[in-house]
């Protein structure tokens, strides 16, 4: 695959490239010799083939759920959205919807509109829900540091996952009781972020909001959702090793964690692995379902065509799925959007693209049509294995554990 070369030349060298336009980069490219044998050798051609094949009909044959983030307010403003949301998914997530912040304007009063909004749409589509995110450090609202202390921390947390819970029980196929807590580079022997919740409550505060959740909804499948855990770079793979760490302590302490929710924001044309792989077999070997909950494709470090982009943004989902999805331990795939004209990746200084230019990170571009990122999560969706059943390892494990001390 050819992106190595790619990042390996500035912006400004590409931009160059880029505006002597098509055959002349392709062909300062072939003087790489064998870069653009590789780009006509092994490139898959993404076209559209069988249009009426949904992603998630793809996802029925292995049995994965197929989904994506929802904008609550353009489910109810914008129909051919909504019609776009209805026909690809059969599972959502609201992209902002059932944060701390957005439930909890004032310290007294909750604002439940947009997670409504989101879970009437899941409802009367016969759609499955996910919760995200019960507990994070971002999207905090004002009245939080000013309100919240060491005495009183524990009752905000586990009153507000009980409202929240209860709220939705038995609507909610998983939550993400729990969203990015861990950081290695914090410094922690127990690699946690700093958060407020950590500095209020100490590292027992994921173990209460996992307890609480599951007391207030016993049917909600509890997750632990993480960024950062996709890469063969030396930093994703003591991500992996402290995240592992983390999630096995806490099934030792008996703490009811069900699954672990790999975001998946990826960068096009980077390589994605063994690392990743051995991760998901990790986790399915603890007894912890996989999902991939926030799936996009950053393609910042491309220049050139609109096409090209897209190309090796299809190329990038191909690979990088074939790999989560190789040993069928992975049974949900949800897109952080399913339009590149609803995406993060535009309104983040970190991740948007220095030239200006719209991202296309997600299946369909921004007059909703198919692009080959679909062409591309369909075909590896419809090639996957089956999903295998979770391993009631758990008690094994505490018991292996356990025999262990
Ligand atoms: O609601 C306010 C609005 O009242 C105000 O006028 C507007 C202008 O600033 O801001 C609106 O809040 C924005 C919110 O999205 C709703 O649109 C926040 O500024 C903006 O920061 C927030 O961005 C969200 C981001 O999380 C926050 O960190 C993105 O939409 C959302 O896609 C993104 O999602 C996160 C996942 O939850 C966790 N993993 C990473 C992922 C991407 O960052």
């Amino acid at each position: 695959m050819v992106m190595p070369i790619l990042r390996a030349l500035s912006r400004r060298q590409f931009v160059v490239g880029a505006s002597a336009c098509g055959s002349a980069a392709a062909l300062a490219l072939s003087k790489g010799g064998v870069a653009s044998a590789a780009i006509v050798g092994d490139e898959p051609s993404w076209t559209l083939d069988s249009p009426m094949v949904t992603l998630k009909d793809a996802g029925q044959t292995p049995g994965i759920l197929v989904g994506c983030a929802v904008d609550a307010a353009r489910l109810r403003d914008t129909p051919d959205y909504a019609a776009l949301v209805r026909s690809q998914a059969n599972i959502i997530v609201g992209d902002n919807a059932f944060k701390f912040g957005t439930l909890r304007p004032t310290i007294r009063a909750f604002d439940f509109r947009d997670a409504d909004t989101v879970a009437d749409f899941a409802h009367s589509n016969g759609m499955k829900l996910r919760g995200h995110t019960l507990v994070w450090h971002k999207q905090m609202p004002a009245w939080f540091d000013q309100h919240v202390t060491a005495a009183n921390a524990a009752a905000v947390l586990t009153s507000h996952i009980a409202a929240v819970c209860d709220r939705y029980a038995g609507q909610i196929h998983s939550w993400d009781v729990v969203n990015e807590a861990v950081e290695v580079n914090d410094g922690r022997p127990d690699s946690l972020r700093n958060t407020p919740w950590l500095q209020l409550l100490g590292p027992g505060y994921i173990d209460t909001a996992f307890q609480s959740a599951r007391k207030a909804d016993p049917r909600a499948l509890l997750f632990y959702n993480e960024y950062g855990l996709e890469g063969e770079d030396a930093g994703s793979a003591a991500k992996r090793a402290a995240v592992l760490g983390m999630l096995r302590d806490l099934l030792k302490r008996g703490v009811p964690v069900d699954g672990v929710g790999i975001q998946s924001h990826i960068m096009a044309g980077h390589t994605y692995g063994a690392g990743l792989r051995e991760f998901i077999q990790s986790a399915h070997q603890m007894g912890l379902r996989v999902m991939l909950t926030e799936l996009d494709v950053n393609d910042r470090e491309l220049a050139l065509t609109t096409s090209y982009r897209d190309s090796a943004v299809a190329t990038t989902y191909d690979r990088y799925l074939r790999v989560a999805l190789a040993d069928g331990y992975v049974s949900g795939v949800i897109t952080w959007g399913i339009t590149d004209r609803l995406t993060w990746l535009d309104k983040d200084k970190d991740a948007a693209r220095i030239d200006g230019a719209a991202q296309r990170p997600l299946p369909f571009d921004a007059q909703f049509s198919p692009k080959p990122a679909f062409v591309a999560q369909r075909r590896a969706l419809k090639q996957a294995p089956t999903v295998v059943p979770v391993l009631k390892r758990r008690t094994q494990l505490l018991v292996e554990t356990a025999s262990a001390e």
